[in-house]
């Protein structure tokens, strides 16, 4: 749950006379009390929660939300629910803090949910008025139990409820939590299980925690293949991460007008993304010049300069937490410089080379062999590799990997509700797993020549380029879901041209 309320402080005195609260309480219109519409995700969600409920029969399984975090005093981080709960549960954006989902066993087989939240207080209650962290006055009105339930098609009860239904038959029934959502929580969970004297001995110590950390593995593995609409998520977030590329484009002159233009396009990413969607789903890269070669440069104060590239990694991050993870390096000037392109094309030529490679069938890992092997191919022909070594001595794992001076990221990684998703996904389901119909995943090959590298010509130093895309395996190949955005050389150029006009 949440950690604890801050010091209160008593420079800030609510009103406590008797008075006041029966004032404050009184003189409201009713309550629309109309119960909302199944969500559509809710259609979805009952085969989720099936699936977890046949790998886990007879236990007891708690899926945090997780609490606020406080940023200072009384001003909380806004909220994101762990990506499990919103994942069983369909709720996303800031929803809801301090809510568990329980899959509670059924004598007959099978799972309950029951999603344990705190709902709407009443208008003669402390909350309603005087609770800055939860209250309607200050936050506004949450979902009353009826309404959740109605638009989640699942039981709900009050979270008050919850640490007695955890504990309930001790012993007989066992728990799994997922343990990283909710400190308190999990903290619960703990407390039962001691109870139930489950934790006596360091093996029994040991089973609970490899216990809890199944469950989230599993959690974390059942998203790598995407259902339709987890699919039509991932396409709403590549639309509107291609408007706000275009809205980039459009204030590129502002942005290098201003000075500290990456912070500017950090911006105008930021507010077409809040306004699409949820927001960014991850801190927007934005690195001109020399620092692209910084792989996760998002520190954004540098400026733009015609002449520089900008590469921009940026993904919208729809309500239901789906999220884009797009990466373009367009010359600020609007045209490539000859060494510029060079580089550009052959990562270009890399990342087709990687797309290609995703269908079923072929293995995850396999996207990165194609993709490297071109970047390996061009850097040899660009003499770069060390005297004697060619492209399959630097390809080789064990003796290899020269190459990784300029490139020394991976090609691909799975993509969805986090950006990074399913990260917590054995080996053997993730990197050297068959691709499926329904994976999402980047391919994102790139060429980094840092500005003080003595061994890249001088005129490559200070140039960094990577493209990105998200790719969606399908029956028979793949569907490039973020395609709309150009990519080629000549098309980053027209796109801009287009966008820019004389602006340019
Ligand atoms: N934006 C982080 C990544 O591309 O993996
Ligand atoms: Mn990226
Ligand atoms: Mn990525």
């Amino acid at each position: 749950m949440s950690e604890k309320q801050p010091m209160s402080s008593d420079h800030r005195n609510r009103p406590k006379n008797k008075e006041f609260r029966e004032f404050i309480a009184r003189g409201w219109a009713p309550r629309d009390e109309r119960l909302p519409d199944l969500a559509e995700v809710a259609e979805w969600t009952p085969a989720r929660r099936e699936a977890l409920s046949e790998a886990f029969p007879g236990e007891r399984l708690v899926l945090p939300a997780g609490g606020l975090k406080v940023r200072s005093n009384d001003t909380d981080y806004v909220f994101r629910p762990h990506t499990a709960f919103s994942y069983f549960t369909g709720l996303g954006a800031d929803r809801e803090p301090d809510a568990v989902l329980v899959l509670e066993p059924r004598p007959e087989g099978g799972h309950e949910p029951i999603l344990y939240f705190r709902p709407l207080a009443p208008r003669d209650s402390e909350e309603f008025f005087a609770d800055s962290r939860y209250g309607e006055f200050w936050v506004g009105s949450r979902p009353t139990l009826e309404s959740m339930a109605a638009e989640l098609g699942i039981e709900t009860r009050h979270v008050e409820q919850l640490a007695d239904a955890l504990a309930k038959d001790a012993g007989a029934v066992s728990l799994r939590v997922v343990r990283d959502a909710d400190a308190e929580v999990a903290a619960t969970v703990d407390q039962v299980r001691s109870e139930a004297g489950l934790v006596a001995t360091e093996e029994q110590q040991t089973a609970v925690a490899e216990a809890d950390a199944e469950l989230a593995r599993h959690c974390s593995t059942m998203r790598l293949v995407k259902d339709e609409w987890e699919a039509d998520q991932m396409r709403l977030a590549c639309e509107g991460t291609a408007r706000a590329f275009d809205a980039v484009i459009a204030d590129l002159p502002e942005a290098k007008r201003r000075g500290r233009g990456e912070r500017w396009v950090e911006g105008i990413f930021g507010l077409h993304a809040r306004h699409h969607g949820n927001g960014v789903g991850y801190d927007s890269i934005c690195a001109a010049g020399n620092h692209a070669n910084t792989l996760h440069w998002i520190r954004n104060t540098g400026d733009l300069r015609d002449g520089d590239l900008l590469l921009l990694d940026a993904g919208v991050e729809v309500d239901s937490l789906f999220t884009a993870d797009v990466t373009r390096t367009l010359p600020i000037s609007g045209r490539f410089s000859d060494a510029q392109r060079r580089i550009y094309d052959a990562v270009h030529e890399a990342q087709q080379a990687g797309i290609a490679a995703c269908r079923p069938g072929n293995r995850f890992k396999d996207v990165h062999a194609a993709a490297i092997r071109v970047i390996a191919q061009h850097l040899f022909d660009w003499g770069l590799l060390p005297e004697g070594v060619d492209v399959d001595t630097t390809l080789d794992a064990d003796t290899g990997q020269y190459h990784r001076r300029w490139m020394v990221h991976g090609t691909s990684h799975h993509l969805g509700m986090d950006v990074h998703d399913c990260a917590m996904a054995l080996r053997e389901d993730y990197m050297d797993a068959e691709l499926r119909p329904g994976m999402v995943l980047t391919v994102e090959p790139g060429l980094y020549f840092k500005a003080d590298d003595e061994l890249a010509p001088a005129e490559f130093r200070g140039i960094g380029v990577r493209i990105e895309d998200d790719i969606l395996i399908t029956d028979d190949g793949c569907e490039n879901l973020s395609a709309m955005v150009p990519s080629t050389a000549d098309d980053v150029e027209a796109w801009m041209a287009r966008i820019l006009g004389d602006a340019g």
